[in-house]
């Protein structure tokens, strides 16, 4: 109606952004690499155009700020690695691409979040600061699964973090989630700031781990060389288990009024392709059906859904996250 305020306005409204970020992918072990490339992969412009061409819906960037930055106060950032971190967010967002920027493989807030977290929040602050002009679609993700010793204590330095970038970006979406790789089972004692509705809550989902992390050498409590071979038929039990845990989870968002994002989810590539088909496709779905935006992991290595030597997107895995178009 005529004269009535336009209430479909994306900033200020977590819900609406999770709309915009709908079907995404990580762009991992670029820059979240404690070099980039040094973990095989460097970004390219025409990552980001292929990502836009297919119609997904938006990126995830995942950034390992902690490499480049001072470890002795200010903690100031190299200009060179904000440069480079600009350009990836200026290639997403020039392709009106939502991009989520994150704090990524920070292990050494992990294990000692005490001697950590003053450099955790002087990033925030120059982070925060350095994009605070820019567009609403670019989201802030304060940690990526936050764990280790600084699981007892997440829920005050998260709300910390929150308020040092809500001084310099008061009206930007944030994106948090629960302890231990941001487990389902964790929301339960998730504690965000009452006030602030401007926020979306971000779930990872790799369950089962002995068919996703088969043969993943970074899985180091447990022999995941005894996983080689699991399978993913998609059989009733395999299905129930992962509705079990999505219908959680679609409770606490609609009890706690938050949106949800499934940030990561995927198969390493050592299971076998009709399976990783499988689960992705089951995964996607059932996060959409329940509201969730996602970001599969990831774009290129070692979950690849995109062959970046012969620039074509794997069928059964893209198949798997984007509808067929019409
Ligand atoms: C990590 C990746 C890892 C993936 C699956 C991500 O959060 O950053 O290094 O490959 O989880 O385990």
């Amino acid at each position: 109606m005529a004269g009535e305020p336009n209430t479909a306005k994306t900033s200020h409204d977590a819900f609406a952004v999770n709309k915009l970020l709908g079907r995404g992918v990580n762009l991992g072990n670029a820059l979240d690499a404690p070099q980039e490339g040094a973990w095989g992969f460097t970004l390219e412009e025409e990552y980001f155009q292929a990502v836009k061409d297919a119609g997904f819906d938006s990126v995830r960037l995942p950034v390992r700020w902690s490499a480049h930055a001072m470890n002795e106060p200010p903690y100031t950032i190299d200009p060179n690695f904000f440069n480079r971190v600009d350009w990836a967010v200026n290639c997403a967002l020039s392709r009106n691409l939502p991009v989520i920027l994150n704090i990524h493989h920070y292990n050494e807030l992990n294990s000692d979040p005490a001697g950590q977290k003053e450099k955790y929040f002087a990033l925030w602050e120059q982070i925060a600061g350095h994009y605070k002009d820019y567009p609403d679609i670019l989201l802030f993700e304060p940690l990526n699964e936050p764990m280790g010793k600084l699981a007892a204590t997440w829920n005050p330095l998260l709300k910390q973090a929150i308020s040092v970038i809500r001084k310099s970006n008061p009206d930007r979406t944030i994106i948090a989630g629960p302890t231990w790789a941001n487990t389902i089972a964790n929301l339960k004692p998730l504690e965000l700031p009452k006030d602030d509705r401007n926020i979306i809550v971000s779930i990872h989902y790799y369950d089962p781990l002995p068919f996703t992390h088969q043969g993943a050498s970074w899985v180091t409590d447990r022999d995941s060389n005894a996983w080689m071979g699991t399978k993913w038929t998609g059989s009733d039990s395999e299905k129930k288990a992962t509705t079990r845990m999505f219908d959680i989870a679609a409770a606490w968002a609609r009890e706690n009024n938050r949106p949800i994002n499934l940030g990561e989810f995927g198969a390493y590539s050592k299971a076998d392709m009709e399976s990783r088909a499988r689960y992705t496709r089951f995964i996607a779905d059932a996060a959409i059906e329940r509201g969730f935006s996602f970001h599969y992991w990831q774009f290129d290595s070692d979950f690849a859904v995109y062959d970046v030597e012969k620039k074509t997107w794997i069928k059964p895995l893209f198949d798997a996250l984007l509808p067929p178009k019409e």
